[in-house]
């Protein structure tokens, strides 16, 4: 890129970013990271190359939505269903994870952000959860974007933990059978104290959920990209592209405007 281009490039984003600003924001956005392995094999590389050039698109999106104002970004980075891939593809996605939060843990600290985790991870290696558990408490205390990172999470086994924990405390005499509703249900799940997403948004052209935030979706407005649009190229416009999208549906809610 020319020196040209890249005066453009910032320049285009600071006219979205404006734009974006003009109406009101999605609260929360939450985001299914797909199409690493494929942005690998386009270009010959194994798909572990995919993933760290994945992982380096978080930073810039995490870097635009604090900028922007967005009170909570969720990541679907690792789900249930991932076990399934070969054992030197998990450990590739685990030892990223463990370099992601040791070189970014004091840009998240710096700015503000608090990190949290979705999902459970016991499942994994010791020194991974250390790393893990070491940034949730290093940005425990900060007030900005709250980045939630999905890891070892599944959005039934979300509804099934929820419903085994109000078991547990209706028999604790902590809760009554006839209190529990929607939104006590819903203090259960990981994310208890959350607003639900606004906008869900799914990269690398597959439509579908894969087991992500099942409960919390309901109303969440869907945006996938093109199949030509794989995660490691998703960049800030992208984002901010999704983001005026959203501001210009209606959103109903089963009533009528
Ligand atoms: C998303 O990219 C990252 C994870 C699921 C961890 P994929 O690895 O699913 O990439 P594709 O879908 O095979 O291209
Ligand atoms: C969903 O992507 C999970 C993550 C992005 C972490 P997958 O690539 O695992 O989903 P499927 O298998 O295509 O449905
Ligand atoms: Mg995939």
């Amino acid at each position: 890129m020319s020196l040209k281009d890249v005066f453009k490039c910032k320049n285009s984003t600071k006219r979205l970013i404006k734009k974006v600003k003009k109406r009101p924001l999605p609260q929360h956005i939450a985001i299914i990271m797909d199409g690493n392995g494929r942005w690998a094999q386009k270009r010959g590389l194994p798909r572990e190359i995919g993933h760290r050039y994945g992982s380096e698109a978080i930073t810039d999106i995490v870097e635009i939505s604090a900028k922007i104002g967005i009170q909570y970004l969720t990541l679907f980075a690792f789900s249930t269903e991932n076990w399934n891939r070969p054992d030197e593809e998990i450990t590739a996605l685990m030892d990223l994870l463990v370099e992601y939060l040791q070189k970014k843990l004091d840009y998240l600290y710096d700015n503000n952000i608090k990190l949290n985790v979705l999902g459970d991870i016991d499942a994994f290696p010791d020194h991974v959860q250390k790393e893990i558990n070491y940034a949730l408490d290093k940005t425990y205390s900060n007030t900005g974007l709250k980045l939630n990172i999905a890891l070892n999470y599944g959005g039934r086994k979300d509804i099934v933990r929820a419903t085994k924990r109000i078991i547990k405390d209706i028999q604790l005499g902590i809760l009554n059978m006839d209190d529990i509703n929607e939104s006590v249900f819903a203090e259960y799940l990981y994310t208890a104290d959350m607003p639900d997403p606004d906008l869900l948004i799914r990269t690398s052209g597959e439509y579908r959920i894969s087991n992500f935030l099942l409960y919390q979706i309901a109303y969440t407005e869907l945006w996938f990209s093109k199949s030509n649009l794989l995660w490691p190229d998703f960049n800030q416009k992208d984002l901010l592209r999704a983001i005026l999208d959203y501001q210009g549906r209606q959103r109903r809610f089963g009533g009528i405007k």
